[in-house]
């Protein structure tokens, strides 16, 4: 098999951008398949940092094709934000290709996300407001704009004379009543279409191609399982599905396309907005982590919320996404703590359980069943670590058997160890990868 994922095992930002950027220099191609510009990849390359939230990581190496699936959904005004940050840093984005059936976040996306999360109150799911619930409700609706539809001034002004007064009465009942400009709209997809429509194909047939003639395919999961809209802790979810299952059709490839699955797993938990969080923390440890983690969002910046690492939740994502090995991040993070705990279980109504319950109401009711482990000394304080020439043997012995638990509870062995945010902090334990 040619091709290796990277998904998110918990409730987004575990590190992924960094993984696949790492991973990025073996691929031929690095795809997109679901999400928008609510994942936010942050990548430092030496002394550059760059924030993602809807190219490819692997567009910051060289020679590397670029995909957005069908499954991603694009504003294009931050597609070309993003376009302009990258080629600033004397790069290209040539190798872009960009799907035709992807849905088109449109300014009214954006509106309703607001309003409809305002009108949740205090029940609201604390979205990004970037329009992705809305727009992936008018796809399911069939009321969606796609990409292709931008390169035709005819179908894509029949497709607004159609949606736009739906959209005006939906957003007047939900108290928002500014107007939409119709001619203003239509310039502006228009506009987009001309200006990126060189990079728009029929990405299935040319990522099917390119995968029956061994070109070596990365692909990259925005958000994490926990937040998939099927499988996560609904309604406190993102509108697409977040686990390897959402590959194939984010793509338009066959389900065994998908090879190795490589989950990443950060050492600890994190969350932003709202939703159950069974492990969270709210003391002087989850402000430590905040802090040495530097756990603000890459696409809001709100703080993330804190808590210790959960196999209940990395069992889920096992389970779903059939994760062959773990890349756990930012071990480094833990430096320091005498004693570090990891939930493996949660009481429910006196029982054990080690499933996550789809029910709210008994997910408030669990109680997290913790193991205790060693923590270890923080080898930055000495500054005598050194990854390039020591390795994963050299890693503290405590640190290393963190990892063994990890394995020994969900039986996945750990592939890539992450601890720091440069690429070079990276240990790779998994050999051959395609
Ligand atoms: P993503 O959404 O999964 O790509 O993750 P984000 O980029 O939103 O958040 C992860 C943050 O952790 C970024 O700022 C990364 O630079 C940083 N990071 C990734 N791996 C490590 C690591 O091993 N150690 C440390 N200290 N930071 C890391
Ligand atoms: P990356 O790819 C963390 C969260 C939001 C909110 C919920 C729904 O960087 O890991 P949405 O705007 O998608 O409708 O918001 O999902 N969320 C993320 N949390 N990382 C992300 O992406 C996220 N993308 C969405 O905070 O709780
Ligand atoms: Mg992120």
């Amino acid at each position: 098999m040619t091709t290796l994922a990277v998904i998110g095992t918990q409730w987004g930002d575990e590190g992924k951008g960094k993984i696949t950027d790492y991973l990025a220099e073996g691929a031929d191609i690095i795809a997109r398949y679901q999400g928008g510009n609510n994942a936010g990849h942050t990548i430092e390359v030496g002394d550059e940092v760059f924030k993602l939230h809807l190219l490819p990581s692997g567009i910051l190496r060289k020679g590397k094709m670029a995909v957005i699936g069908n499954g991603v959904v694009i504003d294009f005004d931050v597609l070309k934000e993003e376009i302009a940050q990258v080629t600033s840093s004397g790069r290209t984005v040539d190798d872009l290709v960009i799907s035709d059936r992807a849905n088109v976040i449109v300014d009214y996306h954006k509106f309703l996300d607001g309003a409809e999360e305002r009108a949740r109150g205090d029940r609201g799911v604390g979205t990004t407001g970037r329009g992705i619930g809305p727009c992936y409700a008018d796809k399911i609706a069939r009321y969606g704009i796609r990409v292709g539809d931008l390169l035709d001034e005819e179908v894509l002004a029949e497709r607004l004379d159609l949606v736009l007064p739906m959209k005006r009465r939906y957003l007047d009942v939900l108290g928002d009543h500014r107007a939409i400009d119709r001619d203003g709209l239509l310039t502006r997809l228009l506009a987009h279409g001309r200006e990126l429509g060189g990079h728009v194909t029929d990405t299935s047939v040319y990522l099917y191609d390119a995968i029956q003639t061994g070109k070596k395919v990365l692909f990259e999961g925005a958000q994490g399982n926990m937040l998939d809209i099927d499988h996560g802790t609904f309604p406190f979810v993102t509108s697409s599905n977040t686990t390897a299952g959402g590959i194939a059709n984010g793509l338009g490839i066959p389900p065994q396309s998908v090879g190795t699955v490589i989950g990443v797993l950060k050492a600890y938990t994190t969350r932003v907005g709202s939703g159950p969080f069974p492990t969270e923390l709210e003391d002087e440890t989850s402000e430590m982590l905040m802090r040495r983690g530097g756990e603000y969002g890459t696409t809001t910046g709100r703080p993330r919320r804190c808590g210790w690492l959960d196999l209940v939740v990395a069992m889920h994502a096992v389970r779903l996404s059939g994760i062959t090995h773990f890349a756990v991040t930012k071990l480094d993070v833990l430096n320091g703590m005498d004693a570090i705990k990891v939930c493996t279980a949660y009481e429910l109504d006196g029982r054990r359980i080690t499933h996550f319950p789809a029910s709210l109401k008994q997910v408030e009711r669990m109680v997290p069943i913790y193991e205790e482990l060693p923590g270890w000394s923080d080898w930055d304080e000495g500054g005598s670590f050194n990854i390039a020439q020591e390795g994963y043997d050299a890693l503290p012995a405590k640190m290393r058997s963190y990892l063994d638990f990890i394995t020994e509870h969900t039986g996945v062995p750990v592939g890539i160890v992450s601890i720091g945010k440069d690429r070079n902090e990276t240990i790779d334990l998994m050999g051959e990868k395609w």
